[in-house]
């Protein structure tokens, strides 16, 4: 093995000692266990791409963060921070370049186990922009162009409708279809792209034989996160986020901004906390709901007192990811060490699937 490949390896195992933690416990809808493997059985492979956004928020956590941590423990699972997709709306390579580190750091930190999972950045294996073309051959443009994220981000950056925003969807499903992953764990405002991704891998198959499996989405049981608005879905672009691993001081500034009831005018009216965003992230921090829930349905709480207890609850679940996040960042070396491990381990899956699909439209 290279000098660098053992370094990195090294480097992987030093990470995963200092990271190993037991995550908090999370009902995901998932089929019943697999029974347990025997080595070497292989178990069913799952993939998930997240974006160098440079934050991680709790719609990000609670919609595909903590499924990543939850079936690293029964599937063959590979994650992938998408840098090659994060170029169709960040042209500045400094800024690429740290958010992308930041990203496998709060990975890390949110409980991603090197030893069971692979983490990897998805340009240190440019296989998947080799498949992405060979894909986008099968791929009518007129199912890229009816794409509802490619509608939103023409509206978004209107001056830079590049053309990777049309061929995103393709290179997504390159991501899944390039490791054969049988299921991907995402939030539901990824529903489309997956949908889309199994039309591809199934026009694949069509002209060429049967090579790719149509992948599954898995969703948590808070598939939509709204954002501190309340009306739209927490997402860093519409600046609505509470941003899980900042400051607790700005964790409380964000939870407090978060808009309740709107009907619930005067402390002393009864509240709904079915429509009431806070008391529904309450669900995720607490077994006592259902109790928060009834004191804002009678009017024994006020909002800013069930905003109080959130944010509170919110800084102190995720005390242990914040200060391990800080001192992932405090060794980048380790953080860069556990990638380069990743990328190099999938080489060899990457590359047997495009011999198989060079062979297969006769390019070799
Ligand atoms: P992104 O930051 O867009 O790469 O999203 C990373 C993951 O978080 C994807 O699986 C998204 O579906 C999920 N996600 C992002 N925002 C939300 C949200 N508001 N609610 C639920 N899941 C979300
Ligand atoms: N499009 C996804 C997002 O914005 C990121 C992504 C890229 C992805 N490739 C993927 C997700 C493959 C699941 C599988 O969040």
């Amino acid at each position: 093995m290279a000098r660098a490949g053992r370094a990195a390896q090294g480097q992987a195992r030093r990470a995963a000692r200092r990271l190993r933690y037991t995550p908090p416990t999370m009902t995901v809808q998932l089929e019943p266990s697999p029974a347990p493997a025997q080595a070497p059985v292989s178990r069913p492979r799952i993939f998930s791409g997240i974006q160098p956004s440079g934050i991680v928020h709790l719609g990000n956590d609670l919609g595909a963060i903590r499924n990543y941590v939850m079936l690293q423990y029964e599937y063959e699972a590979i994650y992938c921070i998408v840098d090659y997709h994060a170029l169709t709306s960040t042209h500045d390579a400094e800024a690429l370049r740290r958010r992308t580190r930041e990203m496998a750091a709060s990975l890390l930190a949110l409980g991603l186990d090197p030893d069971r999972c692979t983490l990897f950045v998805q340009s240190h294996r440019p296989e998947h922009t080799e498949l992405m073309w060979l894909l986008a051959t099968v791929t009518p443009v007129s199912w890229l162009e009816r794409t509802p994220t490619y509608k939103e981000k023409k509206q978004n950056q209107p001056d830079d409708v590049n053309h990777g925003l049309l061929t995103y969807p393709v290179l997504q499903a390159a991501d899944i279809a390039i490791y054969k992953a049988t299921k991907v764990p995402v939030g539901k405002d990824q529903a489309a792209h997956l949908e889309l991704s199994r039309e591809i891998v199934r026009a694949f198959n069509n002209r060429y034989g049967e090579t790719f499996p149509e992948a599954e989405a898995v969703y948590t049981t808070a598939p939509v996160v709204l954002g501190t608005d309340g009306v739209k879905k927490m997402s860093k672009s519409v600046g609505n986020t509470i941003e899980i691993l900042a400051s607790p001081e700005e964790i409380r500034r964000q939870v407090m901004s978060m808009v309740t009831d709107t009907k619930r005018i005067l402390r002393s009216d009864p509240g709904r906390p079915e429509v009431c965003n806070v008391c529904q992230m309450h669900r995720f921090f607490g077994d006592d709901w259902e109790e928060i829930q009834d004191g804002e349905r009678s009017a024994r709480t006020g909002c800013v007192d069930t905003k109080k207890l959130l944010a509170q609850r919110v800084i102190d679940h995720y005390a242990p990811a914040r200060e391990r996040y800080a001192e992932l960042m405090a060794h980048p070396a380790e953080v860069d060490g556990v990638l380069e491990a990743g990328a190099d381990r999938l080489r060899p899956l990457a590359q047997a699937t495009m011999d198989e699909v060079r062979a297969r439209m006769g390019l070799r």
